[in-house]
């Protein structure tokens, strides 16, 4: 790097101020074409060019020469001056510019790149088989009602036709709160009496989805909570035709036109008479398999005539109204559309599992 030459101790005539100027010149421009990076710019700028630069120096010593010589030399050093501070100044443009570019180039955004596509999320299959249902049956004239998980002992069971210390609450492991009345809902029934109870006298058509809670050991076949699919209808008139036809009109729109299904007799506190819908297997046909355990029919649902007693508690008149009732598991639904072997992986959240459906 060009050092700043000392200071001339003795006055100096034209010739060698002249030459001064001109060996700045020639050593300035040396050095703006030497430089490699902009603090180097910046450091000879001020060596040559700068307020106690070089030329600054040369210039007090103007003062050295006779009026006529002075105003030459000063003419010249202005030149050079000039073109000094113009030949630097375009350096400096040009790193700059060329400094942008490198950094254009480095943070180069290329466009064209196709996106990063986004993981879409999916259904729970659980919900899949819930939104089916709930699908055929408003397509079938029922309107989805939903109503509370945490539910009274009385609306689970007392007005549902099991009195305290009925042997059918046996049915039913519950999960009670610190507080004995309050407990978390067993099935959606307590909601038939809910629906009634907002409904009555006028007649009912409703679904009632949502998550049912039950105190088991959870195992391959059983689980502390799943969802259930009520239903309800009341009416004048309604009879048991009507719910084996309505019903079995489900099963087809859910396992397909061809499905045969049958009717078991049952028994539910709050129906009656109460029946069990089969559909025939349809992993081997109705032959007998593991999956139907060689009967050939596969159960998915509870039903029956509502209870006398449930409908008064629902605020209708058993003798001018009588309806049907049923009730039935999305996750056991699934389990047998695609032969799922174990209850647990619905609330497991093993993307291997979910990312099946
Ligand atoms: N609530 C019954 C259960 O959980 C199912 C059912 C609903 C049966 C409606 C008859 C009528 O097992």
């Amino acid at each position: 790097m060009t050092k700043r030459s000392p200071p001339p101790a003795k006055k100096l005539n034209a010739a060698e101020l002249m030459d001064w100027i001109e060996d700045i010149e020639q050593r300035a421009m040396k050095a703006v074409a030497d430089v490699q990076d902009a603090d180097g710019l910046a450091s000879q700028t001020a060596v040559f060019l700068g307020r106690g630069g070089e030329l600054n120096r040369a210039l007090e010593r103007l003062v050295d020469l006779a009026k006529p010589e002075r105003a030459e030399a000063g003419r010249r050093a202005n030149q050079v001056k000039a073109k000094l501070e113009s030949e630097y100044g375009r350096r400096r443009e040009e790193m700059r510019a060329g400094m942008m570019q490198a950094q254009l180039q480095q943070e180069a955004l290329d466009v064209t790149l196709p996106g990063r596509p986004l993981v879409r999320g999916r259904i729970h299959p659980a919900n899949q088989t819930l939104r089916q249902i709930i699908r055929i049956w408003a397509e079938m004239g029922f309107q989805v009602y939903r109503s509370r998980e945490v539910e009274t002992d009385e609306l689970n069971f007392g007005l549902l036709n099991m009195p305290p210390h009925h042997p059918a609450r046996d049915m039913w492991d519950t999960f009670y709160t610190t507080n004995p009345q309050v407990l978390l809902r067993t099935h959606t029934s307590p909601g038939q009496i809910h629906a009634m109870r907002q409904r009555a006298p006028q007649p009912i058509r409703v679904v009632l989805p949502g998550m049912c809670y039950r105190y088991e050991q959870v195992t391959a076949r059983s689980e502390i909570q799943f969802n259930q699919v009520e239903g309800l209808a009341v009416g004048r008139r309604i009879t048991f035709a009507d719910l084996k036809g309505t019903l079995t009109a489900f099963a087809r729109r859910l396992f397909g036109a061809q499905v045969a299904t049958r009717f078991r007799a049952a028994h539910f506190p709050f129906t009656e008479p109460s029946a069990e819908m089969d559909v025939e297997c349809f992993v081997c046909g109705g032959v007998g398999c593991p999956v139907c355990k060689g009967t050939g029919w596969l159960e998915v649902l509870g039903s029956g005539m509502v209870h006398p007693t449930v409908l008064n508690n629902g605020g209708y008149d058993p003798a001018l109204f009588s309806g049907y009732a049923f009730g039935m598991g999305p996750e056991r639904l699934t389990m047998l559309k695609h032969r799922i072997e174990d209850i647990r992986y619905f609330w497991k959240n093993d993307l291997r599992f979910l990312e099946q459906f």
